[in-house]
C-alpha cells in the first residue's frame, strides 16, 4: 500500500504562540500588506482580534476584522453571501480564528476568491483548479482538526445533507495551536467538539484506509483525549487539559487526512443537515453503536485502541482477551458521553421513528465515507443503528 501524507505547510504550537502569529506570517508569507481576520464575536469581545491587529500593525500589515458573520455549520448560500462582501478586496492573507465552522469557511473563501467556480462545483475530491489566497488557521475548539486537514464541510439544508470539499489546496500556510484560545469554550462545546476529535481518531484507526502514518496520529490522539476530555469539561481553565485536547484534536485531523472517517460521520451528516444536531453531539451518540454493529470485524483494532485509552487514564492492567478489551473501550466511550452531558437520545432533537428510513438513505449516500468503513452496512442495518438512539416505547 502506498501512503501519501500531506498536512498544513507549517504548524506553530504551544501556550502563548498566538502572540507570534504576525511574526510568523511575515517570515513565511513574505511581503503581506493586508489581512482579513475572520472570527467569532467571542474573540472580538475577549480582545484576541484586537491583539492580532495590533501585532500585524507592528509588521506594517493592515487588517480588517469580520466577526459574528459565520453561522455555525455554514450552508453554501451563507458562505457565498458572506464572501460577496469582501471578495473584491485585495487581501494577501485570510486569517481564520474560530471553530471548525469558521476555519472551513475561511478555507472556502480562499479558493472562491481565486477560482471562478461555485461551491457546488468544488464538492467532492480534487475539484479545485487554482490555489487560493494563503490562509492562517487558528482553532478555538478541540475540535475538528480542520487546521490540518484538506476538508471543508458545507451544509445543504434543501438536500438535508452535509457534503465535503476535499482538496490539497485547502491546507493553510500556517496552523497555530495555542490552547489559551480554547479556555473560553463553553462546557457543551468542549464536550461535543472533544468527542468529534476522538471520533476522527477512532474512525481513522479502524477504517479500511488506516495505515502506519494515520495509526501513529490516531493512537496518540486517543491517548491524549482519553486523558483530558472529562478534565477539560469539568475544569475548563486547566491549560494542561486544554493543551492535551488541542493536540489530540490536531492529531485526530492528521489521522483523518491520512486515512479517513467512516460510517459514524456518514450517519452524523443527515442528523446535522436535517435536525441541526451539532456535529460532535451526533458523532458521540452514534460512535459506540456503530462500533458495536461491526464488532466482529474490528475487535483487534478496538483492543489496541483500548490499550492507549488505558494509558491515557493511567490504568496499568488489561482484561484477559481482545473481546473484553474491545467491549471495555465501547463502555468507556459511553461513560464519557454521559459524564460530559451528551444525551443518548435522538428524540431530544425532534427525530421520530418515521424519520429513520430517510436518515439511513441519506447516510448511505455518503459513499466517500461509507467506503472506508470495515463493514458494508445495509439500509436495514443503518436504520437499526439509528433506532438504538430512540427511547423504547412501552405500550
Ligand atoms: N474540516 C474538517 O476537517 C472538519 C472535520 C469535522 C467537522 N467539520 C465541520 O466543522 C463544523 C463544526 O465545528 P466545531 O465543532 O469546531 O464548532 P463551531 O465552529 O460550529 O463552533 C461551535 C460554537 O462554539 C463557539 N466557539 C468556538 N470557539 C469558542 C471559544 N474558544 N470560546 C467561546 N465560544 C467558542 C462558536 O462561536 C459556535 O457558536 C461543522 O460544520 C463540521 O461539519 C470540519
Ligand atoms: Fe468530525
Amino acid at each position: 500500500m502506498s501512503i501519501l501524507f500531506q498536512t498544513s505547510e507549517s504548524i506553530l504550537a504551544g501556550v502563548g504562540t498566538f502572540h507570534s502569529v504576525a511574526e510568523q506570517i511575515q517570515k513565511q508569507l513574505g511581503p503581506v500588506k493586508r489581512a482579513l481576520i475572520i472570527t467569532i464575536s467571542n474573540m472580538k469581545k475577549n480582545g484576541i482580534a484586537d491583539m492580532l491587529q495590533q501585532q500585524l500593525r507592528t509588521f506594517r500589515i493592515e487588517s480588517d476584522v469580520l466577526d459574528d458573520e459565520i453561522l455555525p455549520e455554514p450552508t453554501a448560500d451563507h458562505i457565498k453571501e458572506v464572501h460577496s462582501k469582501f471578495k473584491n478586496e485585495p487581501y494577501d492573507v485570510y486569517i481564520g480564528i474560530g471553530g471548525g465552522s469558521v476555519l472551513d469557511a475561511t478555507k472556502l473563501f480562499s479558493v472562491l476568491t481565486t477560482n471562478h467556480t461555485s461551491i457546488e462545483e468544488m464538492l467532492g475530491t480534487d475539484n479545485i483548479k487554482q490555489d487560493g489566497i494563503p490562509t492562517v488557521l487558528i482553532p478555538t475548539t478541540s475540535g475538528t482538526g480542520s487546521e490540518v486537514t484538506p476538508n471543508a464541510i458545507v451544509t445543504f439544508p434543501e438536500r438535508q445533507l452535509k457534503i465535503g470539499v476535499v482538496s490539497r489546496r485547502l491546507y493553510p500556510k500556517l496552523a497555530v495551536l495555542d490552547p489559551e484560545l480554547t479556555v473560553s469554550l463553553p462546557k457543551e462545546v468542549t464536550a461535543a467538539t472533544g468527542m468529534d476529535a476522538f471520533t476522527h481518531a477512532l474512525e481513522s484507526f479502524i477504517g479500511k484506509k488506516a495505515n502506519r502514518i494515520s495509526d501513529m496520529f490516531a493512537l496518540e490522539s486517543m491517548r491524549l483525549i482519553s486523558r483530558s476530555i472529562v478534565e477539560a469539561y469539568e475544569n475548563g481553565s486547566s491549560i494542561a487539559a486544554r493543551s492535551a485536547m488541542l493536540f489530540g484534536s490536531a492529531y485526530g485531523g492528521m489521522a483523518l487526512a491520512a486515512s479517513g472517517t467512516a460510517a459514524v460521520h456518514a450517519m452524523a451528516y443527515p442528523l446535522g443537515g436535517t435536525f441541526s444536531i451539532p456535529h460532535g453531539v451526533a458523532n458521540a451518540m452514534l460512535l459506540p453503536h456503530v462500533m458495536e454493529a461491526q464488532l466482529d470485524e474490528i475487535t483487534n483494532r478496538l483492543a489496541l485502541a483500548a490499550g492507549v485509552m488505558r494509558q491515557g487514564l493511567d490504568i496499568n492492567s488489561r482484561l484477559a482477551s481482545n473481546e473484553h478489551e474491545a467491549a471495555w473501550a465501547l463502555e468507556q466511550i459511553t461513560e464519557w458521553t454521559n459524564r460530559v452531558g451528551i444525551p443518548q437520545n435522538l428524540e431530544a432533537y425532534g427525530v421520530k421513528e418515521q424519520d429513520i428510513p430517510f436518515l439511513a438513505e441519506g447516510a448511505s449516500q455518503v459513499t466517500r465515507l461509507m467506503d472506508n468503513n470495515p463493514k458494508q452496512f445495509s439500509l436495514a442495518e443503518l436504520e437499526q443503528i439509528y433506532r438504538k438512539l430512540l427511547p423504547i416505547k412501552v405500550s
